[in-house]
């Protein structure tokens, strides 16, 4: 499999599964990436990191999805003048229950992990539409199942049923669109929702031993996973969702108390 010439753009990558997807397209199937995050520093570290492994230097785009998707795209473009791959990685959780939440919380939740995807994937279709290229959305196994994650939960499924819906319009110009949906996978994803070291810890061990394969998700589960559904491999493969969960929902393992 080789991305050699190919141009892949991934959202939130400054950390977990979009570094590591990022850094596996760069150092070892030869792409070139833009790598776009809101913490200069943090994805100027993961440019570093790519280019001490052997990958092209990236462009870093320090941007927040929910505001400057239109500078997002026209930075690539004016760098690379292309793009094959779109990875629409950003996203955060949330974890208020509903009827304790403001409504404002699931506002943000939304333009982040659901309009951001809807308005990047637009701008993005006329570069796709030229190299036949393919979006990948990184949703959750809350996408399909009810996680207590609440609004979270809600936000995935919608990311869910846009990557199904977008399929139909995407098809006839020759652009592919899929999801991921993992289960849990060892990221900073959990620090940033507030949780400790203890709680994670628990969380972690339990489903691990729970889950069918005796573990929890580590990054590179999910980027084998986009590496295959970008590649020419999966050509006739769209509007689909891919668990990538250890087996954990086949096991009903999802709650997390
Ligand atoms: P992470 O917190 O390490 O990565 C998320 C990245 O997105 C961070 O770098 C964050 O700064 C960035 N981001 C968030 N909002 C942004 C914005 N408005 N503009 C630009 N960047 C923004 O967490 P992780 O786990 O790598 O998450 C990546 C994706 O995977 C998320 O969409 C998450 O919902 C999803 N996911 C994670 C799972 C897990 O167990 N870690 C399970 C299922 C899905």
């Amino acid at each position: 499999m080789s991305f050699k010439g190919k141009v892949v753009l991934v959202t939130g990558a400054s950390s977990g599964i979009g570094a590591d997807v990022a850094h596996h397209f760069a150092t070892k199937l030869g792409a070139k990436v833009a790598i776009v995050g809101r913490n200069e520093n943090r994805l100027n570290n993961a440019a570093e990191e790519i280019k001490k492994c052997g990958g092209s230097t990236p462009l870093v785009i320090t941007a927040d999805v929910t505001k400057d998707a239109a500078r997002i795209i026209d930075e690539t473009i004016d760098e690379f003048g292309r793009l094959d791959v779109l990875i629409n990685n950003a996203g955060y959780g949330d974890t208020t229950p509903i009827l304790d939440a403001d409504i404002e919380i699931f506002d943000r939740l939304m333009d982040t992990n659901v309009r951001s995807v809807i308005n990047l994937t637009k701008l993005a279709t006329p570069y796709l539409e030229k190299t036949n290229g393919n979006v990948i959305n990184v949703s959750s196994m809350a996408g399909i199942i009810p996680y207590k994650e609440h609004f979270y939960s809600i936000s995935k499924a919608a990311l869910n049923q846009f990557t199904k819906v977008m399929a139909n319009e995407l098809g006839p110009r020759g652009i592919r669109i899929n999801a991921i949906n993992p289960g849990f996978i060892k990221t900073g994803a959990f620090d940033a929702a507030g949780w400790t070291e203890e709680q994670k810890q628990k969380l972690f061990d339990k489903i691990g031993k729970k889950n069918p394969l005796g573990r929890i998700g580590e990054v590179t589960d999910t980027t084998k996973l986009m590496a295959f559904l970008a590649s020419d491999e999966a050509a006739f493969i769209t509007g689909c969702l891919y668990v990538v969960d250890g087996g954990g929902m086949a096991a009903n393992n999802f709650n997390q108390d």
